[in-house]
């Protein structure tokens, strides 16, 4: 039962998470409540969730580095270990002054990716802390922004397509330095005399099924205070028409990169799942 109090406890992040790289970079503020991570010219940072996952909702409030954020990387994924490994991401690359941040995503199954996705965002990302959710269940992915669905990947594994279902997954998140790709194709550096940089995280919510190794097994808690519909809405997670139609505007005004449409990339054929992207 412990287990299951711990994976629906809202956001601590003394409870959920430790921070596991950049000496003293990645900071946990006001008693777990909050979370820094900055980046100078020797090192990021970063951390990740003390437990592994199998399927679930994460959330987890950003704000991201102001001003000049050219060549620099802020992250929020699951992934799990080892070879062939599976990942589900969301990337936020930085941009000179008064330039859009573009929101990377991507999904690895079994190692390979190459399913990227990319978006501007319609606020400005800087200056107020919002909210990053993924979505994880055995027949789809979804990423959202402000519970706005941004994409959606559906389990595709009847046309061939690998799906991350196995191993579980633990959450990871990061801030580095990706000069010589992040921004504007890696035209533009990270200008150092404006280190650190910095990003804050908030309200970390995991409404998840925890994986135990020792018995490879996974429980799924629901809290007492949700009523089961709510908790475990994430698991059978479709879109009704009004999340539809919201995906649909996203995707057609703020994507800008779609895999699927990508043909000089892609030039042997698409991927198999992009004949069948519903919306
Ligand atoms: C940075 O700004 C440029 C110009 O507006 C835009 O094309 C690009 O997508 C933005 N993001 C990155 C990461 O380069």
């Amino acid at each position: 039962m412990g287990s299951l109090v711990a994976a629906l406890a809202a956001g601590n992040f003394n409870d959920l998470t430790e921070i596991t790289w950049g000496d003293g970079r990645g900071k946990i503020l006001e008693k777990g409540k909050g979370l820094s991570l900055s980046l100078d010219n020797y090192s990021g940072s970063g951390f990740q969730s003390k437990r592994e996952y199998l399927f679930g909702r994460f959330d987890m409030q950003l704000k991201l580095i102001p001003g000049n954020s050219a060549g620099t990387v802020t992250t929020f994924f699951l992934s799990s270990q080892g070879a062939g490994h599976d990942e589900i991401d969301f990337e936020f690359l930085g941009n000179v002054t008064g330039e859009p941040y573009t929101v990377h995503t991507n999904v690895y199954s079994q190692g390979k990716g190459n399913k990227e996705q990319q978006f501007h965002l319609w606020f400005d990302p800087t200056t107020a802390f919002h909210t990053y959710t993924i979505i994880w269940n055995s027949n789809r992915i979804v990423f959202l922004v402000d519970n706005i669905p941004i994409r959606v990947f559906n389990n595709h594994e009847a046309l061939g397509v690998a799906f991350p279902k196995n191993p579980a997954m633990r959450v990871y998140a990061s801030l580095w330095n990706a000069d010589d790709w992040a921004t504007q194709g890696g035209r533009v550096k990270a200008d150092w005399s404006m280190a650190p940089f910095t990003a804050s995280y908030r309200k970390f919510n995991t409404n998840a099924c925890v994986w135990s190794a020792a018995s490879s097994t996974s429980s799924c808690g629901v809290s007492k205070t949700d009523s089961v519909n709510n908790a475990q809405t994430w698991q059978t997670q479709e879109l009704n028409a009004n999340e539809r139609n919201r995906l649909r505007w996203v995707q057609q005004k703020y994507m800008i990169y779609n895999y699927c449409t990508d043909a000089k990339r892609f030039s042997q054929g698409f991927s198999p799942e992009c004949k069948h992207s519903r919306f």
